[in-house]
């Protein structure tokens, strides 16, 4: 007897969010997008606004310098956003948040932050990734005080953001 044709699915593709200020993007957040790929469909990567920090770059500068990373790989989205996390992933029915976890002080924000974006959106999961080994200290800050006092970030970041900070900081 002929065995059964698999049945074709119909699941919707698996989507997360990677909210962040990215100011700009590193080879850690790079990382960390190209790592979730093996766990999700799609990922938007979300340039969110956070009250503590003023950025140097602008948000569309921002959005283009993540869109040059993955110019061929159409399963990541960049978007700029400027409200809540937990309503944009209501508002797109997506119920995954992807972040980073690089040093065990990361942990306690983190913590708090998805419990409070469980609270205002239940349906919000939060994903954590850890860092690499290669990245585990790297943050934009450090990077942009580096570049800042003349020190080297290519292994740091891509080289087409290495060239738009020497445009911007020099
Ligand atoms: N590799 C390299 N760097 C990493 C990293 C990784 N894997 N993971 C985190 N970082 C760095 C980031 O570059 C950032 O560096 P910086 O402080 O020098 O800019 C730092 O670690 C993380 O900063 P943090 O403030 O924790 O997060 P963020 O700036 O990446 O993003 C938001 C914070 C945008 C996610 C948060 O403010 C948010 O969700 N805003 C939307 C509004 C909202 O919903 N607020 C309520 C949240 S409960």
């Amino acid at each position: 007897m002929a065995k059964a044709k698999p049945k074709p699915t119909t699941q919707s593709p698996k989507r997360v969010i990677y909210p962040g200020t990215f100011d700009p993007i590193t080879n850690g957040h790079v990382d960390m997008i190209k790592r979730s790929l093996e766990a999700f469909d799609e990922v938007i990567v979300l340039v969110a606004h956070s009250l503590k920090k003023k950025p140097v770059f602008d948000a569309k500068v921002r959005k283009k310098l993540i869109e040059d990373c993955f110019k061929n790989d159409s399963r990541v989205r960049v978007e700029i956003y400027d409200g809540l996390l937990a309503d944009y992933a209501r508002k797109h029915n997506i119920h995954a948040v992807l972040r980073g976890l690089r040093v065990v002080s990361d942990f306690e924000y983190e913590f708090q932050m998805a419990t409070m974006n469980r609270k205002m959106n239940p349906n919000l999961q939060t994903f954590f990734l850890m860092a690499s080994d290669n990245f585990f200290f790297v943050n934009s800050t450090l990077v942009k005080e580096v570049f800042s006092h003349g020190g080297s970030v290519k292994d740091l970041v891509p080289p087409h953001v290495e060239k738009k900070m020497r445009e911007v900081l020099c």
